[in-house]
């Protein structure tokens, strides 16, 4: 059975100028669903509609918005009037290096609009559209370093924490309703994460192949870890006391900040 078989004909795809929520649009289009395509990059987002629709015959939206507005879920949601979207993937998203007390607040702050408000906001619009036509999924994005508080990216870690926990209760809610939620909790992702996080992935997973991991596990399971680095980070970590794992990850996210001696 094909996505737009079990899920409907139009996806929902935040994120959508970048990284893993441009992989996943590219997924999706392969597939055949038509996509409202969201960020704030309006031209990157027009090329990538203007390219899936050629290369797929698939129909887009645009929407240009900044989702650390308190008003933008409305506005995604308004402009997903009159086509019938059966998956939401919130893949937009940010984090920052640094340290907590020397870090802007004004920076902190967003980062909990983008990655926890619109998150919420856009699960909580959509999912009850979702619900109201019988079925449906949701994609959301958390992180190996939503596990645990993770210095140096504290107010990250934290975000990702919470969407983990979003993800899992709403697993259970909806399973009964028809709508599939899955967690998609990666390492490192060669993106533009990176860059805007100030950060060097040196090793890192391909956006591509997490974006086929989310879509493969959605409906078979609450979390996946996609990539190798992850999923080895996982499985070394996993057995070691909670604070272990906060001075470890500490140690690596230090290593990656580009203001991290050579
Ligand atoms: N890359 C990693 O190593 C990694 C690891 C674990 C989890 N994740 C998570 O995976 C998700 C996707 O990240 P990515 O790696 O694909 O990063 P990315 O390449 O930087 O893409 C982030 C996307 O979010 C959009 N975005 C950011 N701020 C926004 C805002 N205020 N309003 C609207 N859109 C906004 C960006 O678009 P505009 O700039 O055009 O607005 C872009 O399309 C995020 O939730 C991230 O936390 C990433």
């Amino acid at each position: 059975m094909t996505i737009a078989d079990r899920y409907g004909p139009w996806a929902l795809v935040t994120g959508a100028s970048d990284g893993i929520g441009q992989a996943t649009a590219h997924h999706l289009a392969a597939a055949g669903v038509h996509l409202v395509l969201v960020a704030r990059r309006e031209s990157a987002l027009h090329a990538l509609a203007g390219d899936l629709e050629r290369s797929h015959q698939i129909q887009t939206r645009v929407v240009a918005v900044d989702l650390s507005r308190p008003t933008a879920a409305a506005e995604v949601a308004d402009a997903c009037a009159g086509v019938d979207v059966g998956l939401v993937v919130l893949a937009a998203g940010f984090g920052a290096a640094g340290s907590f007390l020397e870090s802007p607040l004004a920076t902190a702050l967003e980062m909990i609009s983008v990655n926890v408000s619109a998150v919420t906001a856009l699960a909580h619009v959509m999912g009850a559209r979702l619900v109201a036509r019988g079925r449906g999924g949701i994609v959301v994005f958390g992180s190996i370093l939503g596990w645990q508080g993770v210095p140096g990216q504290a107010t990250y870690a934290a975000t990702k924490a919470y969407v983990q926990a979003l993800a899992e209760g709403l697993h259970s809610e909806l399973a009964d309703r028809g709508v599939d939620v899955v967690s998609v909790a990666p390492g490192p992702v060669h993106t533009g994460f990176g860059a805007r996080a100030g950060m060097t992935m040196r090793s890192a997973t391909a956006p591509d192949v997490v974006a086929a991991g989310a879509l493969r596990k959605l409906g078979r399971g609450v979390t996946v870890v996609p990539g190798v680095q992850g999923r080895l980070l996982t499985l070394a970590l996993a057995p070691l006391p909670r604070r272990f794992r906060t001075a470890i990850l500490g140690r690596v996210v230090a290593g990656m900040a580009d203001t991290a001696s050579p």
